[in-house]
């Protein structure tokens, strides 16, 4: 199982999704979406927000824009999916900080509206070309203290039947 990210299997519905709210969230112009809505179409997001309660909403990044290499200050996973056609993609690096001036990467190529879990403790960047990038995010309440990427997967695992998971 990948320590970076972990394909969930899952196919996001996008039909149901509806603003509530927008404002910028660690500098991302972010629109908060209606929770219930997307249970309605989505009932896998809704067995996981039984165990696990997050908040959703729709983060939007420039054209020709990177994010600098960090672990999150707050998130010690999520979930994310790609909804935009964006030439977009995100590369982990488990020894960004090894001294020395090459490190090692891992690529995740998103493909679109599919979720993956995120490990947010692994340092990660991202790249975008061409078009706005749209990501749908789910953001757990428990933060990085309380919530692990590999506590999630337990977690999540022993609650519900996610084969994908194993
Ligand atoms: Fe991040």
């Amino acid at each position: 199982m990948s320590e970076c990210f972990k394909d969930l299997g899952i196919k996001l519905d996008t039909s149901c999704f509806e603003t509530q709210q927008e404002l910028y969230y660690f500098n991302f112009l972010t629109k908060v979406l209606n929770k219930d809505k997307i249970f309605e179409k989505n009932p896998k997001l809704k067995q996981i927000n039984d165990v696990l309660p997050f908040d959703c909403a729709l983060l939007v990044l420039k054209p020709f824009v990177t994010y600098k290499w960090h672990k999150d200050s707050k998130r010690g996973v999520c979930i994310n999916a790609l909804v935009s056609d964006s030439n977009y993609f995100t590369c982990f690096s488990k020894n960004y900080d090894k001294p020395g001036v090459q490190s090692d990467i891992i690529k995740l190529d998103y493909k679109k509206n599919n979720l993956y879990l995120f490990n947010n403790q692994i340092y990660h960047t991202v790249f975008n070309f061409e078009k706005e990038r749209i990501l749908f995010s789910c953001e757990f309440n428990l933060n990085k203290n309380k919530l692990s990427y590999e506590d999630a997967i337990k977690i999540i695992n022993e609650k519900k039947d996610f084969n994908s998971f194993k």
